[in-house]
């Protein structure tokens, strides 16, 4: 299997202590597996550190706030993630759209500002049921405005496909739609597109087949580090 983009998001799991044990278990494992493809981790806030990996393991940030420093309480500027150097952030996840009211302008103010300090984004686009029940069309319509304002050219961004309805929820897209979607969002960008929502061991390999799906970001089956290593060991990257 080609080169594949495998992201972990943590949400709001793990401790400090758990995710170093977890990024430590992680990197030995890689490392004698010859892992040679991307490998991203987003921790809570709290998790944020240097971690002394020795395998090509990135450290992301889930959120962040576009400022160096400044009064925003509750929020995390540049250079609060510099202190680690985190220099990936994940934007736009559905979570922060529907649950924080992250609106789409502010999405991309948010973008616009990181994508000046040239950190990679992982930027997540994905429908609600009501729109996917809605037909193809209105995807389109959707997943296009979740794009407004968002330079879909950027060599430093990665996108991520994760219709709503399948986050957490066990239910995952077929293959064919996943494959459909994924192709109406090549048109739209070129950058490498993840497929998310539900993705574990038992479907990765699967999904990760289905053209036009550059890698997977993974919520629920990345937290337990044995089952993202059975993932990994599954898409096990090239040299
Ligand atoms: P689940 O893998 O738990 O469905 O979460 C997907 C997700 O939201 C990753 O960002």
């Amino acid at each position: 299997m080609s080169k594949k983009i495998l992201a972990a998001n943590f949400k709001t799991n793990h401790t400090r202590a758990s995710t170093h044990e977890y990024v430590e278990a992680l990197d030995s494992a890689l490392q004698k597996m010859g892992y040679g493809s991307e490998v991203y981790i987003f921790p809570p806030a709290t998790a944020l550190d240097r971690f002394a990996t020795q395998s090509d393991i990135r450290i992301g940030a889930q959120n962040a706030y576009p400022t160096v420093k400044g009064s925003f309480t509750g929020e995390t500027g540049l250079e609060q993630l510099g202190e680690f150097g985190i220099e990936t952030l994940l934007i736009g996840h559905s979570e922060r759209r529907h649950i924080l009211g992250e609106t789409q302008e502010f999405i991309a103010q948010k973008y616009a500002w990181f994508k000046e300090q040239n950190f990679t984004i992982v930027y997540c686009i994905g429908e609600p049921l009501e729109v996917r029940e809605a037909g193809d069309e209105a995807v389109r319509r959707y997943i296009v405005e979740q794009l407004e304002g968002i330079d879909t050219v950027y060599d430093r961004l990665i996108l991520a496909y994760e219709p709503v309805w399948a986050i957490g929820t066990g239910k995952t897209a077929t293959p064919d739609l996943i494959e459909a979607t994924h192709t109406m969002i090549k048109n739209l960008s070129e950058r490498p597109l993840l497929y998310g929502g539900s993705v574990k061991p038992a479907n990765i390999a699967e999904i990760l087949a289905v053209p036009g799906c550059d890698g997977a970001l993974i919520g629920t089956a990345s937290w337990e580090v044995e089952s993202m290593l059975d993932m990994l060991s599954k898409v096990k990257g090239e040299k």
